[in-house]
C-alpha cells in the first residue's frame, strides 16, 4: 500500500470511530437544541437558560433561544445562542427570552406548524422550562411529531404531579414572606386584623408556605369551605391573650380578589374590621434565591445529558433530593395532596 493509501484509510478508521463515538455518546444525533419558557414566568428561568445552553456548548451542541414560549415559535422568533449571550443573568428575575400563554397550542395543526418551524430552522431537540399546561404541549408535540424534548418545571406555584419542587417556588414564597413581615410590623402597630391575599391559581403551596413560616393565625383555601366560625374564635383568643395582631392568608385560587369577600363576612357578621394585601405579581418577579439557582443549574445541565444520552420525552423531576428523569405522564397533572397537615401546624402554633 502506497503512503497517500495508507493515510487515506488511517483517515477512515478516525472518522468511523468518531462516528461510532459519537452514536454511542448522542444516539438522538442532535446536534442543535432549541431552550424556551412557557405559561408563567418564575424566578430562576434565566438560570435554567444559562445552564442549558453552556452545557449544550460544553457538549459540542448548537443552542438556540426561543422567544416568547410557544406564540414566539409559531412566529418563527427562534434566535442563536451563545456563551456571552447567557452572561450575568443568573440573579436577574424573569426570563430573558420572555414567556406567553398560548391556548392555540391545544390545536393539533397549530402544533403541526410548530414542528416544521422546528425541522426548517433546523433544531433537533426542545427543552421547555414551565408548567404542567406547557408540559401538555410538549407532550403532544413529541408524541405527535416525534421531536426530542425535555421538560424542566418552572412555576411558582410548585403545583406540577411527578415533581417535588418547580423552579421558582422557594423565590416566591421568600418574596412573601419578607412582605408578609413588613405588614405584621404595621398590624402590630395598629392592633389590626390582615387579610393577604397570595398566588396559586390550582395550588394552596405558596399559601401553606407562607402562613406557616409568618405565623399567620389562619390560612384560608379557596376551594374549601371556609370556617368562618373558627376564623373569629381563633382571633378572640388572640386578642383575649393580649396578642396585637391577626394575619389571615388566602390562596388566590381561579379568582383574585376573595379577600374582599372574607372582609365583608368578617365584618358583617362578627364585627372584625380588617385591611386588605393582594401581593400578586410581586411573587412572580425579582432575582432567585440561592436554592433556585442551585437547582435551576442542575436542571438545565440535567437536560442537554439527557437528550446526549439518548431520552427523547422525560421531565427533570426533582425527587427525593436528586434531579431525575421521569415520563411527560408523571407531570401533567396539578400536584392532588394539599399538604393540609400544615393547617394543624398553623393552628398549633398560633395560639
Ligand atoms: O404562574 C403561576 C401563576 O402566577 C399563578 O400563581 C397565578 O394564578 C397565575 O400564574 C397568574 O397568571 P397571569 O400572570 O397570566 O395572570
Amino acid at each position: 500500500m502506497t503512503q497517500k493509501k495508507k493515510d487515506a484509510s488511517a483517515k477512515k478508521e478516525t472518522v468511523q470511530s468518531q462516528v461510532k463515538k459519537d452514536v454511542v455518546l448522542n444516539p438522538n444525533n442532535i446536534k442543535s437544541v432549541a431552550i424556551m419558557c412557557s405559561g408563567g414566568d418564575a424566578p430562576g428561568m434565566n438560570v435554567v437558560i444559562r445552564s442549558a445552553v453552556r452545557t449544550a456548548l460544553g457538549m459540542g451542541l448548537k443552542p438556540y433561544g426561543i422567544n416568547r414560549g410557544w406564540s414566539g415559535l409559531l412566529e418563527g422568533d427562534v434566535v442563536p445562542l451563545d456563551a456571552s449571550s447567557v452572561g450575568n443573568i443568573m440573579q436577574k428575575g424573569g426570563t430573558i427570552l420572555q414567556t406567553s400563554r398560548c391556548p392555540e397550542f391545544h390545536e393539533p395543526e397549530i402544533r403541526k406548524e410548530a414542528a416544521n418551524i422546528l425541522r426548517r430552522k433546523g433544531i433537533d431537540a426542545l427543552i421547555v422550562c414551565g408548567g404542567n399546561g406547557s408540559f401538555n404541549g410538549a407532550w403532544k408535540l413529541h408524541s405527535e411529531h416525534d421531536i426530542p424534548i425535555i421538560g424542566i418545571p418552572g412555576t411558582i406555584d410548585n403545583d406540577i404531579s411527578g415533581t417535588d419542587y418547580s423552579i421558582g417556588f422557594d423565590t416566591a414564597v421568600q418574596t412573601a414572606v419578607e412582605a408578609v413581615d413588613k405588614i405584621r410590623d404595621t398590624a402590630h402597630s395598629h392592633a389590626r386584623t390582615f387579610i393577604v391575599e397570595v398566588m396559586g391559581r390550582k395550588s394552596p403551596a405558596i399559601a401553606l408556605h407562607v402562613g406557616v413560616s409568618c405565623g399567620a393565625e389562619n390560612i384560608v383555601f379557596p376551594n374549601d369551605h371556609i370556617d368562618f366560625e373558627a376564623i373569629h374564635a381563633d382571633i378572640a383568643r388572640g386578642m383575649d391573650r393580649g396578642k396585637q395582631s391577626s394575619i389571615i392568608i388566602v390562596a388566590e385560587g381561579e379568582t383574585p380578589g376573595l379577600c374582599y369577600d372574607i372582609k365583608r363576612k368578617l365584618a358583617d357578621d362578627y364585627d372584625i374590621s380588617s385591611h386588605l394585601c393582594i401581593l400578586g405579581h410581586i411573587q412572580r418577579g425579582g432575582k432567585p434565591t440561592a436554592l433556585d439557582r442551585f437547582r435551576a443549574c442542575r436542571m438545565g445541565y440535567r437536560a442537554i445529558k439527557a437528550l446526549m444520552d439518548g431520552e427523547r420525552a422525560s421531565v427533570t423531576a426533582y425527587l427525593e433530593g436528586d434531579v431525575k428523569l421521569v415520563p411527560f405522564s408523571n407531570c401533567l397533572e396539578n400536584k392532588k395532596e394539599y399538604e393540609k397537615p400544615f393547617l394543624e401546624l398553623v393552628k398549633l402554633l398560633a395560639i
